[in-house]
């Protein structure tokens, strides 16, 4: 087999918030087939980032009253540890608010300038006189001009679905400032898609690239065909300012709009995984060339894009575009999934209500779950799928558990008589060699067309048959006699061979599970060539130990009850005291949502009252580093400042400094209170020094 090269893409998701389900579902589908590749031996390098610009991150920023650097900041590590926590294996995860990206987006733009596919031309657009900018469609809201609903956006009616421009509505309004937005000129750059050379070029491309046949058909319709016209218009890339995004070269004031230097972001992310010397490192990679050697024209490197099908429009007609007549190397395809929907209901693109990831986790649901639940919905058209509840749990409960892990389970226990040593009956080899290598070819193929779902169905097939021999066989029958109890283990022993088998199969779904399984029988990370391999007979297997549990519906229940807060901020509160109290519990939360706290033993080495303070004293303390941190606490009813001095207490040291009246306070000391009067700050037991940690 011919080893190939990769290079694979998810959509970069916008900076604005965690994840929500539709990403997650894009991202799992991605990295199942990436995995996949990778099992085959080919090296893949995976990267994604963050897309960060835009009028909707700047002013999302200015509402939280931060900068954008530090929202996207924020949200790119809340990112990247859900990616993590959903054992997504990006090699590479990066921002489109970087040198690399400003770099390749204005050097992309001077090739499209040269090429004589830019130009300027003035156009006329609502302008917010109070906020001083250029508003989006999104941001200005009006009476339909066809039924007079109010209320709706400057681009369709939600009412009679007509669409329209934002200049058709009647009284419009800006969303920000809520006053009537005036028409204002504006020089704007414009990509020239109309260009012949460039429809010509699409036409080619889109023909060329085995795109699924429903984007197929979508294109046809936009580019349409000599005798019909294609339907393209030019592309406005520029916007002004106020604007954050990468500034257009001898264009003062203009900016790129977000969408042309979005998917820039891919071979930004990917240059900066090159030029840090991670692609080196990679250790199924090794990859020697430079960035611009792999991207070269002539290079070999397949390039694959995972997207929704809201995208298409950007990623099969203005991408290739912008590489083609920017001299650049262009994708090998484009993958288009549907949407995923929460028990038939639509899921906002900026809301994502429903099914939220970050509650799946903390309610203390397994990733793998969600990976196996969305791999058998999965196919290679553009469909959209339900998440259903009752669903979800019967293919995790009964297939998954039931009749996949319980293999291993059920046979593990009879190979525990013979001190976990396996045995080899006389018809293995007929069992197991063809029937490895044939699954493996079929259900590879699956995967590798991205038809998960029926990769899925043909492995719980083999799990089935595999359940039948044992239940065939009876085991236990065999185990109660001393004269067959060796039969018995011969038997488990096959069943452990399929049992490994199908953990190959379902490998790129379930990595952690695999992992599991390897350890649980002793052996080396599988991949697709050890499908035909065996387990020997005298081989030493561990104690099973529990691989994976059930779905429990109050799982659900509290997984859908709960509307989290969809920003993933640290709330900015912070200083004085916190008080431990006997009012009712608080909602459950993971044991990662706990070590997000700094408890820190800390020394008390001064504490004073404060001029016009009722409640306050001013604590200064000792963490064990070398700055003192100023605390104020709410403790002077119950405290003298001199009884204080020199006592140890546990201190929140990772609080946000929070502004108070008297001045800045940079955490809080612990103490219980309850109903009653009475403050009770905490102390450590002999024995504990200033900076040692709380768990
Ligand atoms: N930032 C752009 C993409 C730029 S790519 C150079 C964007 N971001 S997004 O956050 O809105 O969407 C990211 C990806 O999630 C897109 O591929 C989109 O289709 C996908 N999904 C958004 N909602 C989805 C579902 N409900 N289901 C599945 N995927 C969905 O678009
Ligand atoms: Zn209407």
């Amino acid at each position: 087999m011919s080893r190939r090269t990769l290079f694979v893409t998810t959509a970069l998701p916008y900076a604005n918030g965690p994840f929500h389900i539709g990403h997650i579902m894009e991202y799992i589908q991605a990295d199942i087939w990436v995995r996949f590749q990778r099992l085959q031996g080919h090296t893949v390098h995976f990267v994604g980032a963050d897309d960060t610009h835009g009028a909707p991150i700047m002013l999302r920023a200015e509402a939280d009253s931060i900068t954008p650097e530090e929202l996207i900041g924020r949200v790119a590590e809340s990112h990247q540890r859900d990616y993590a926590r959903f054992h997504l294996s990006f090699d590479n995860w990066y921002t489109t608010h970087s040198p690399e990206n400003i770099d390749l987006s204005q050097s992309i733009y001077r090739g499209l300038k040269d090429a004589g596919l830019v130009y300027a031309k003035a156009i006329e657009q609502f302008y917010d006189p109070v906020k001083g900018m250029f508003l989006p469609d999104r941001y200005i809201k009006g009476e339909c001009p066809k039924c007079g609903t109010k209320d709706q956006y400057g681009d369709a009616c939600e009412n009679c679905g007509s669409t329209y421009a934002p200049t058709d509505l009647k009284n419009p309004y800006s969303v920000l400032t809520g006053v009537k937005p005036e028409l204002r000129r504006s020089e704007h750059l414009f990509f020239r898609l109309s260009d012949p050379k460039v429809v010509a070029f699409l036409r080619e491309w889109t023909t060329a690239t085995p795109l699924q046949p429903e984007v197929k058909n979508k294109i046809a319709e936009w580019l349409g065909d000599d005798e019909t016209g294609s339907k393209l218009s030019d592309w406005d890339i520029s916007r002004d300012a106020p604007y954050f995004g990468i500034e257009i070269p001898d264009a003062p004031g203009k900016y790129f709009y977000v969408w042309l230097d979005a998917p820039i972001g891919y071979l930004a992310s990917l240059k900066n995984y090159f030029d840090t010397g991670k692609a080196r490192a990679n250790p199924t990679a090794r990859e020697t060339r430079t960035f611009e050697e792999f991207v070269a024209l002539d290079s070999e490197v397949e390039q694959y894009h995972f997207i929704g099908k809201d995208i298409v429009y950007f990623h099969t007609l203005f991408w290739p575009a912008m590489l083609k007549f920017a001299g650049r190397k262009l994708p090998t395809n484009v993958f288009v999934h549907g949407f995923i929907q929460v028990s038939g209901e639509k899921m906002s693109k900026s809301r994502g209500t429903g099914l939220s990831p970050q509650r799946y986790l903390e309610v203390g649901m397994n990733p793998e779950w969600l990976r196996y639940y969305i791999a058998a919905k999965l196919n290679d058209r553009v469909e959209d799928f339900d998440f259903t509840p009752d669903d979800f749990v019967a293919r995790v409960n009964s297939d998954l558990v039931g009749k996949l892990v319980n293999i291993a389970a059920r046979s593990a226990r009879f190979i525990a008589q013979s001190g976990n040593k396996l045995e080899r009956g006389q018809d293995f080899e007929v069992r197991h060699r063809i029937s490895a290598s044939a699954a493996g070819e079929l259900i590879g193929q699956y995967y590798d067309r991205r038809e998960f779902g029926r990769a899925i169905r043909e492995i719980m097939v083999l799990a089935d048959q595999t359940n039948e021999y044992y239940d065939r066989m009876k085991p236990w029958e065999l185990a109660r006699e001393p004269g067959t109890l060796p039969r018995a283990i011969e038997v488990c022993s096959e069943c452990l061979d399929d049992f490994r088998i199908l953990t190959i199969l379902l490998k790129p779904v379930l990595p952690e599970l695999a992992r599991g399984v390897e350890s649980f029988l002793n052996i080396g990370a599988q991949s697709w060539v050890d499908l035909p391999r065996h387990l020997p007979a005298g081989h030493v297997i561990n104690a099973y130990a529990h691989l994976m549990s059930r779905v429990d519906p109050k799982q659900i229940d509290a997984l859908f009850d709960i509307v989290p807060d969809p920003s993933p901020q640290p709330s900015p509160s912070g200083g004085g005291v916190g008080a431990a109290t006997t009012v009712g519990p608080v909602a459950t939360i993971s044991i990662d949502d706990f070590s997000k706290v700094d408890l820190r033993i800390a020394k008390i080495v001064n504490a004073e009252h404060v001029d016009g303070a009722d409640k306050l004293l001013k604590l200064t303390l000792d963490v064990g580093d070398d700055r003192h941190r100023t605390v104020f606490a709410g403790i002077k009813s119950a405290y003298k400042p001199e009884d204080l001095i020199g006592r140890l207490t546990p201190m929140v040291a990772n609080l946000a400094p929070r502004k108070m009246k008297f001045g800045v306070s940079e955490g809080m000391v612990l103490a219980a209170s309850g109903d009653g009067s009475g403050i009770f700050l905490l102390a450590p037991d002999s024995g504990a020094t200033p900076g040692m940690r709380v768990k």
